[in-house]
């Protein structure tokens, strides 16, 4: 982090009258924020008509914005295509997984294969590069917002036999991945490979059945090249940008965190330059902490780099249900989205819409354009970033686990949920919840990321497996790591097939074991799980497996249920390294137990906190740099012990104790921030 982090807003000019913009200008600029993201939705009046421009009035904006001291991230307007556009082509409207034709009168309303679309986008993404890409004002360009939707047109369809052709080269491979003898589906022609339905829906009384259970090789596949269109579409916009910008311009594109499921976020994120998300921690319901932060680390996995968030929540938020966040967690949400990686925040948005389905949406200003609390507090955050920024001098990242998370199996459980105690989010959020409880630093890392760094790794949910996935995995065990695995590991190949292998394919010799059996039940239904004397005493969930043991050990066994007295977390020992297998869906208590037993034996300090308490770790050339964000409606005391330390923003007590105020949060700075913290937090690895 290169000192404060910078505070921006999201804005809208075309949406208010001119002579507003000095006003909102100076406000933003008073309020001690540098940036404005501008434009993305603004192609009606950027192009009124084909080929038509009016970029005057952006050039007036950016001029206003830049003499207030505010840089600019300009927004390629394509989510929002105009009706002119439309009305010419209107075989751009997507085709949805029912067959449905979205209308115009939303966004997002738009084709990313159709070639009318793509003539469109070139145009207006030209226009915009060749006047603003050499332009000192303009910072960086976000392509497009929240890429997402999949497309179930002609051309689409066309599309997809081409991407399969290139991938599979021949039919009659295409037929043998796939395993097309099942049901009579082999195909003697491209043309006859149809898109699969959209995803599975429970059918009440079907008795286990779904309606749209397509190919699981073809439901794969089609998420594939869905998630390939879009960045396909997004790379055209860099190409176009590239060819006129200055390269001082960062090209960016706003993710939506973790819970997106439609995009491998991994292969877009190589496209571009900064990773952005937008964080709207109040839409989650469960408002669980774990959730912003799970979002926040996949997001910096992604490149393993500082992000910026281009849309942080402000204030009360829907569509037509509005959720409030809590008087003061405006401050603890962007804090806690800087200490995991951010150093950009934009506010969403800077004024609450007076038109259009964003009226209850709540901005920095109110719909009236008066200054109130939200726009107080903002400034109030601005000052308190300001004032701290030499203790954000250099600050990274600290993280002992990584935690792996994989696209294709993710896409594969979409096409097939199987028992829901193995739903993809889910499993991946209880064991980051595990960890984090633990006051534990998470790297949360897509497939194929550089492992050595790490002492423990955890793949819950890698239900998609290759060899030469599994033999990084080996090496990585062999290298002295500790890798932990769970249920349904390694169950399908890159094509959706069930291997013949014994389970979990290509893994088993690794974790010296081979599930030979399991049971799905409903998910409030649990096993009792026993070990290392109470210390793994726990509970599985609507899944569990029996395994037989050629070379491993348990950890804890079953003590009831059809596979009592057999093992139900196993270890396997290569070297200092170690392979550990948790043989069901265990709760975040149990594997909170678990990662306690693992973190102690690797010499991984855990620390009990609060549960609402979160424990953030920084570092900063080596130097620990402990955070603690409460996120209770009341005031939480961690006891500190001795030590020499630095405490900012937090009070400390004669008696060690480090009192956090409601929703508040502290620093902890100095030799002692690691030490310190760690005898007197209570070291549970001891
Ligand atoms: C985001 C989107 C914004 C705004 C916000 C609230 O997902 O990028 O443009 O619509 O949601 O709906
Ligand atoms: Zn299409």
């Amino acid at each position: 982090m290169a000192g404060a982090p910078r505070l921006g807003v999201d804005y809208y000019p075309e949406q208010w009258p001119r002579d507003r913009w000095e006003v909102d200008a100076g406000l933003m600029a008073d309020a001690g924020l540098s940036v404005v993201r501008i434009a993305e939705f603004a192609w009606s009046r950027l192009e009124p008509r084909e080929g038509a421009f009016e970029l005057d009035w952006l050039d007036e904006v950016i001029g206003i914005l830049s003499a207030a001291g505010l840089d600019v991230i300009l927004g390629t307007p394509t989510a929002a295509p105009p009706a002119w556009l439309i009305e010419q082509h209107p075989e751009i409207l997507p085709v949805r997984g029912d067959r449905w034709v979205q209308q115009f009168g939303h966004r997002r309303h738009y084709c990313p294969n159709q070639p009318a679309m793509l003539a469109a986008s070139d145009r207006i993404v030209r226009a915009l590069a060749q006047r603003f890409g050499s332009d000192e004002r303009v910072s960086a360009w976000q392509i497009d917002n929240e890429l997402g939707g999949r497309c179930y047109c002609a051309i689409c369809q066309v599309a997809f036999h081409d991407w399969l052709a290139e991938r599979y080269q021949s039919l009659s491979v295409l037929n043998e991945a796939w395993g097309t003898a099942f049901w009579s589906q082999e195909y003697s022609a491209w043309s006859q490979i149809p898109l699969p339905d959209a995803t599975p829906v429970p059918d009440p009384g079907a008795f286990g059945f779904r309606r749209n259970a397509p190919n699981p090789g073809l439901a794969l596949d089609f998420r594939r090249f869905s998630s390939d269109s879009l960045i396909e579409f997004l790379k055209r916009q860099v190409r176009v940008l590239r060819e006129s910008c200055d390269p001082r311009q960062l090209i960016t594109h706003n993710l939506m965190g973790f819970r997106f499921p439609e995009i491998d976020y991994r292969e877009l994120a190589a496209e571009i330059d900064v990773v952005s998300w937008d964080n709207y921690p109040v839409l989650d319901t469960t408002r669980r902490w774990t959730h912003p932060a799970l979002a926040a680390d996949a997001m910096h996995g992604l490149k393993q780099a500082p992000v910026w968030v281009l849309e942080q929540q402000v204030g009360p938020l829907g569509w037509e249900l509005v959720r409030s966040p809590r008087l003061g967690e405006f401050r603890l949400l962007s804090w806690q989205a800087i200490t995991h990686g951010a150093e950009l925040l934009c506010y969403f948005r800077w004024r609450t819409a007076r038109f259009g389905t964003e009226q209850h949406w709540h901005g920095v200003l109110d719909a009236n354009g008066q200054v109130g609390r939200k726009y107080d507090e903002l400034r109030a955050l601005a000052k308190e970033l300001e004032s701290v920024k030499g203790m954000l001098e250099g600050v990274g990242q600290a993280a002992d686990v990584a935690l792996l998370h994989d696209y294709d199996a993710r896409f594969a459980l979409q096409a097939q949920p199987t028992n829901p105690s193995l739903a993809y989010e889910e499993t991946v959020h209880t064991h980051y919840e595990a960890l984090r409880r633990l006051g534990l630093g998470v790297a949360v890392l897509p497939l194929g990321a550089d492992l050595s760094s790490y002492r423990i790794v955890v793949a819950p949910s890698l239900y998609v497996m290759d060899e030469s996935t599994a033999a990084a995995l080996a090496a990585y065990v062999e290298a002295g790591g500790v890798l932990v695995l769970a249920p349904r590991t390694g169950l399908k190949d890159r094509c959706n097939a069930v291997p013949e292998r014994p389970l979990p394919a290509w893994l088993d010799e690794l974790l010296g074991l081979e599930v030979t059996d399991f049971m799905s039940v409903p998910q409030e239904e649990a096993v009792r799980i026993e070990g290392a004397s109470g210390a793994l005493d726990g509970e599985l969930h609507g899944w569990y497996e029996q395994v037989e043991l050629t070379t491993a050990t348990a950890l804890a066994t079953y003590a009831g249920g059809g596979f009592a007295g057999s093992p139900a977390i196993t270890e396997r020992e290569l070297g200092d390294g170690k392979a550990v297998y948790v043989a069901g869906a265990a709760d975040a208590t149990t594997l909170g137990r678990l990662y306690r037993l693992l973190c102690g034996r690797a010499g991984v300090t855990v620390l009990d906190v609060p549960s609402d308490v979160e424990l953030v770790p920084l570092a900063r050339e080596g130097q620990k740099l402990l955070v603690l964000l409460n996120h209770s409606d009341e005031e939480r005391v961690v006891q500190l012990g001795p030590g020499d330390r630095r405490v900012h923003l937090g009070r400390e007590t004669d008696d060690g104790g480090l009192h956090i105020e409601p929703l508040g949060v502290a620093f902890v700075e100095g030799e002692s921030a690691q030490r310190g913290a760690r005898s007197a937090v209570a070291d549970a690895s001891a």
